[in-house]
């Protein structure tokens, strides 16, 4: 059984190893091959049962993302804003979510981190039943110093957590999906600032490790996690969208279809978001939506 918890897509930070192409628009704007990247991670969130979502923006997005999302009742969910006025690191994340939060646990996801597979919502849904302390999700990657780093000694126990670091102690990075207990937003407050000027989450999940409190899920082989932030990850987690929807003749991150599936829109409401949309992606939607037994035909 799921403890309540809200969700939070951090949407801010300044995209700079995407310039000239973010200069003017957020990257977690910017299409992954069909649909605008904040999809995705709003998708894991929906599909492990959040339907109160907070997105984080910087100060200048804030408006494109509102028109973007709305509030959300379009996919039967309540979103909700909070502008980050400079990027001052992923944990700051949590304390502006604070008041959001209201004392409740949350799940939160980097709004430029897209994951897939089955095994990747069974896995967050074990997080989220867990109350109290911290949950993170390692990813065996080939790259591992650009990211957070995780390392095991013998019996799978966590032996240390590192941030970028120059020689990784592991292949094993940590990626951007995380489940907090309700004390998260007051640890975070506490953290000093690193010597990048940012407030490091991997310094929060540190807090939790020596406490006791830290549970690190391994995804699975079958599970993918990319993350965007890049020209050339861009570029291969749209083909990877692309590949996925080709073959199987679905769509990935598919908001309303998800929404459909949990019963928090009707067969009817999805084809009439197809009316509002037009092109191919409604088409998808007059499809799902009439395999769910809408009434048919324009409504
Ligand atoms: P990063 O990729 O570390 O930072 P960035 O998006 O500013 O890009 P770059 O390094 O190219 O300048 O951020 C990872 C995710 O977290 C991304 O979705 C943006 C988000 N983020 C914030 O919202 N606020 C922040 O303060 C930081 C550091 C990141």
């Amino acid at each position: 059984m799921s403890v309540p918890r809200r969700g939070v897509v951090l949407a801010g930070g300044l995209g700079t190893r995407l310039f000239p192409a973010t200069l003017a628009v957020s990257k977690q704007l910017l299409p992954v091959y069909d649909k605008p990247m904040i999809y995705y991670p709003l998708s894991t969130l929906m599909l492990a049962g959040h339907r109160e979502v907070l997105i984080i923006t910087a100060p200048r997005d804030l408006p494109l993302f509102e028109q973007l999302l709305g509030d959300g009742g379009q996919w039967g969910v309540k979103l909700s804003y909070a502008v980050q006025a400079e990027p001052r690191g992923i944990a700051q994340a949590l304390t502006l979510a604070g008041p959001f939060l209201g004392g409740q646990a949350c799940t939160l996801i980097l709004g430029d981190n897209l994951f897939h597979g089955p095994d990747i919502t069974r896995q967050l849904l074990a997080a989220q039943a867990r109350p109290t302390g911290a949950t993170i999700f390692a990813s065996e990657v080939s790259d591992p110093g650009r990211y957070g780093v995780v390392s095991f000694g013998p019996g799978g126990a966590v032996t240390s957590l590192e941030e970028k670091p120059l020689r990784p102690a592991s292949s094993y990075a940590v990626t951007g999906l995380y489940t907090y207990g309700p004390d998260a937003v007051d640890l975070a407050g506490s953290l000093p600032v690193s010597a990048r000027g940012e407030f490091e989450i991997t310094d929060l999940n540190r807090l939790y490790l020596e406490r006791g409190e830290l549970t690190v899920e391994c995804l699975e082989r079958g599970s993918v996690w990319m993350d965007a932030g890049t020209h050339d990850s861009l570029l291969e987690a749209s083909s990877f969208v692309q590949a996925i929807e080709r073959r199987q003749g679905v769509k990935l991150a598919c908001p309303e279809e998800i929404a459909l599936h949990h019963g928090w829109l009707s067969p009817d409401e999805v084809l009439l978001r197809a009316e509002q949309l037009g092109g191919p992606y409604a088409a998808y939607l007059r499809r799902v939506a009439q395999r769910q037994g809408a009434s048919g035909g324009s409504i």
